[in-house]
């Protein structure tokens, strides 16, 4: 495939992914507006989403080896369309996944838990990879997206971890590492003790 055809070719195809981002962002607000219902609170305190621009796409396949080709790039890259939901609780995270699970509209292909099994750097977060349905005139295509789900505490060391990066913008010095890595457990220790005073709260609130 030549530069040219490559972007000819990404060009139509990021305006299916925009149709995708559209259908999963109306999707995720009904589900989270039906569980605040259901729990009596917003368990979501922001979501962020963004489609990944032509540069940043080319940049990730370049990373990762590949050449500059639509049909590899749909096979390689997962997260053209990402979502992150950022929520209070730990137990809100697993809720909102399981919600997900529960939508048939949405059909999950890949799960990662890396609350249970944070990275090697400290990070922390749920991830999922889904396919969305885009009805279009030849058809229905399904889209892929990754939806990261995480606590305020988890995105906090996350974003500073993410700035870290770019300051370096190659290898991060292992003390910079080693510090962030305990940091990592400190914001875990917090996400858990929020868990157990939200034990507490809902005990005095059943009385
Ligand atoms: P890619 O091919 O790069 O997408 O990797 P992957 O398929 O193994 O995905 P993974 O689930 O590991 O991570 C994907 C996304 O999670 C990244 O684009 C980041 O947004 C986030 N992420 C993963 N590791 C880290 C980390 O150490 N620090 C921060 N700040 N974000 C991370
Ligand atoms: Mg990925």
């Amino acid at each position: 495939m030549s530069s040219h055809e490559f972007e000819y070719r990404l060009q139509e195809l990021l305006e299916e992914y925009q149709f995708g981002h559209q259908m999963l962002e109306t999707e995720l607000s009904i589900l989270i507006k039906e569980f605040a219902k259901i729990k009596g609170y917003n368990p979501v305190e922001h979501i962020k989403s963004r489609i990944k621009t032509v540069e940043s796409i080319k940049r990730k396949l370049e990373r990762k080896n590949l050449p500059l080709n639509t049909d590899i790039m749909e096979k390689n890259i997962h997260d053209i369309i990402g979502f992150r939901i950022v929520c209070s609780f730990v137990s809100d995270v697993y809720d909102i996944v399981e919600m997900i699970q529960d939508c048939k509209e949405i059909r999950i292909i890949d799960k990662k838990d890396y609350i249970k099994n944070p990275k090697k750097s400290g990070y922390s977060s749920y991830h999922l990879i889904v396919l969305i349905p885009v009805y279009l005139t030849s058809g229905i295509k399904y889209m892929e997206a990754e939806i990261q789900i995480r606590t305020v505490t988890m995105d906090f060391w996350a974003s500073l971890d993410h700035k870290i990066r770019y300051k370096f913008q190659g290898e991060i010095p292992d003390e910079v590492k080693e510090e962030m890595e305990k940091y990592s457990k400190e914001v875990q220790t917090i996400d858990e003790k929020m868990l157990s005073l939200l034990e507490i709260v809902n005990k005095y609130n059943q009385k």
